[in-house]
């Protein structure tokens, strides 16, 4: 047990993006067979548009890495473009090149996710597991779809969404909205190596500030991350405006 603060980044918000990207794209370049976690939603979009250049200027390349995809929904049709693996290739992969050694999804195509979530976690271990794993912080606190109520020892799994992950979903064009959804559990999180959970905007302040200063409990799940020893929160300067000094 540990009060240890995780290592917290706090950058102008004009610099945030650059920030992330050009860090990220400096771990590829130092490790190029990299297994990298990486979310979709609004947060990361500016890290991705930034991410090609920063590759380019730092000679790396995700040529020999290995992409996962955070969380799915499910229920929307391969294609539909509000699905989490569309959007990721939509936002980043089909960006870049050359194109990553491998992107790990889950096959919610399938007769039955729960057979997904296994086989997930089963391609994941088969490359030595998780080198890092990027996440947003959702306005409920979850971190992939690891909604409020999961315990520490949540696996890798299907999930009823939280209201507000419903209608973010309406808001990526799904209608009608998918209800459940798969998601790395909390458990293959705090098993990476290393943890970056990126923070944007002012709307999420209070909810930074109560992930890094409340009680760890299940409620807000991105607390569950906090004593991870290779947990790094990169927070623009609105984020991170309710942190107590
Ligand atoms: P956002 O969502 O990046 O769209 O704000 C973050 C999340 O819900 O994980």
């Amino acid at each position: 047990m540990t009060n240890q603060r995780p290592d917290l980044r706090i950058l102008p918000a004009a610099a945030w993006a650059d920030h992330v990207a050009e860090t990220l794209a400096g771990r590829v370049a130092a490790d190029p067979s990299l297994c990298i976690c990486l979310p979709t939603g609004s947060t990361p979009g500016p890290v991705y548009d930034a991410l090609p250049g920063a590759l380019a200027t730092a000679s790396g390349s995700f040529a020999r890495s290995t992409i996962v995809l955070l969380d799915e929904y499910l229920g929307l049709p391969a294609g539909h473009p509000a699905r989490c693996d569309a959007q990721l290739r939509r936002m980043l992969v089909d960006r870049l090149d050359p194109a990553p050694a491998r992107l790990i999804t889950f096959d919610v195509d399938g007769d039955d996710p729960a057979v997904a979530c296994i086989a997930f976690d089963v391609a994941i271990d088969s490359i030595g597991g998780l080198d890092l794993v990027v996440l947003g912080l959702g306005m409920n606190g979850h971190v992939g779809m690891n909604e409020p109520g999961t315990p520490a020892d949540a696996p890798t799994r299907i999930i009823d969404l939280a209201p507000s992950t419903i209608e973010a979903a309406r808001g990526y064009g799904a209608d009608p909205a998918p209800t459940r959804g798969v998601t790395l559990g909390i458990v293959e999180i705090l098993a990476a190596r290393e943890i970056w959970l990126l923070v944007s905007g002012g709307r999420k302040a209070a909810i930074l500030a109560a992930t890094l200063n409340g009680p760890v409990t299940p409620e807000l799940p991105a607390s569950l991350l906090r004593d991870h020893q290779g947990l790094r929160i990169i927070a623009d300067a609105e984020a991170a405006s309710e942190i107590p000094a």
